[in-house]
């Protein structure tokens, strides 16, 4: 694997089918989770980088957990707070706030690190500069060593692989009379616009995964982009969407169409006990950090059907599975 931006990047010649390759990287993260330590020696004498322009917790820490199960080091830089504003737009006449245009600072991190890590968030304001993955991009383009995404605007492929691996932990543990589970992605209210990379990352991964009836469902006006979503069906009846649910994945996300609005912040759509008993008992799921009693009740966080400690719990083996892929791929 030479990067890690979205799922494609799973695809190589040796295996070119994609639902395959997410299930083979899935089988090794969930070795790495069995045995830890088996890889201790493929990361010696290797370093990674891990940048945040935003904040994080799971990320940051599972993914400094993942380097070190794998004999790397992990730097983190808080490139927000500790480093100067880098300006990445080509040809920029830089007399305004950037103090250092990524065309230099990105190659210098790349002679300081084996693999650079970025998490970039969106503006929200302009859907064409956003969607167009401007900081992801000029990272990989300067940089000179391979990138992870540790969430960009538009996608976060750690948390989706994640998620997949933790359906099908789920699955194998609990496993269903029927052949493929339903996966539901139910949008839920929250008190500000937020990005729709979460939402838009699990529909590409489930899509490509191919092994569940997948349905989206959210209110008027909060389509996502048809790029991701593909495939899925899409129903904006919530209670319809959740019946015989297997698998429910909660996620507040932002207008797309008309980019970065919040419309609502309807309390009737966050997930309930009653909701619940619509479903075939359904896991529940969300990427975390979850603001309790608006997008998830505590009635359902608090219960056994939530699984979202141990799907956080399982970003350590996702991330495990992709340094060390990328490693591979290095030497
Ligand atoms: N789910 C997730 O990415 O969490 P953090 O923002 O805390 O890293």
């Amino acid at each position: 694997m030479k990067q890690f931006i979205s799922v494609n990047d799973l695809i190589t010649p040796s295996q070119p089918n994609i639902g395959a390759a997410i299930n083979d990287l899935a089988k090794k993260a969930l070795a790495y989770k069995a045995n830890p330590m088996i890889d201790k020696a493929l990361g010696a004498n290797k370093r990674i980088g891990l940048l945040f322009l935003n904040p994080s917790l799971r990320t940051r820490l599972s993914t400094q957990v993942a380097a070190q199960n794998l004999g790397m080091e992990a730097i983190v830089f808080n490139v927000d707070k500790e480093g100067w504003a880098l300006e990445f737009e080509e040809g920029a006449i830089m007399s305004g706030t950037t103090v250092e245009h990524i065309k230099d600072a990105a190659p210098i991190m790349g002679l300081y690190f084996d693999i650079l890590a970025i998490r970039t968030f969106p503006g929200l304001q302009n859907r064409t500069d956003d969607y167009s993955e401007m900081y992801v991009n000029q990272f990989i383009k300067y940089a000179g060593v391979p990138v992870v995404s540790l969430e960009s605007a538009t996608l976060h492929p750690l948390q989706s692989f994640t998620d997949i691996i933790t359906i099908q932990e789920d699955l194998l543990a609990n496993p269903l009379t029927k052949k493929r589970p339903k996966v539901v992605l139910t949008w839920a209210p929250h008190v500000k616009p937020l990005p729709q990379c979460v939402a838009n990352s699990f529909a590409e991964w489930i899509n490509a995964w191919g092994e569940a009836d997948f349905v989206i469902t959210h209110p008027e006006g909060y389509a996502l982009d048809e790029k991701f979503t593909k495939g899925a069906t899409i129903n904006q009846n919530q209670d319809e969407a959740l019946a015989d649910a297997d698998y429910i994945y909660v996620k507040n996300w932002s207008t797309y169409h008309d980019y970065g609005k919040m419309y609502t912040n309807d309390p009737r759509w966050m997930l309930t006990k009653e909701k619940l008993a619509l479903t075939n008992n359904a896991k529940v799921m969300h990427c975390l950090p979850v603001r309790r009693n608006v997008e998830l009740s505590d009635e359902i966080l608090d219960s056994p059907n939530s699984i979202v400690t141990q799907e956080a719990g399982n970003r350590v083996w996702a991330a495990q599975a992709v340094l060390a892929e990328i490693l591979k791929t290095k030497k």
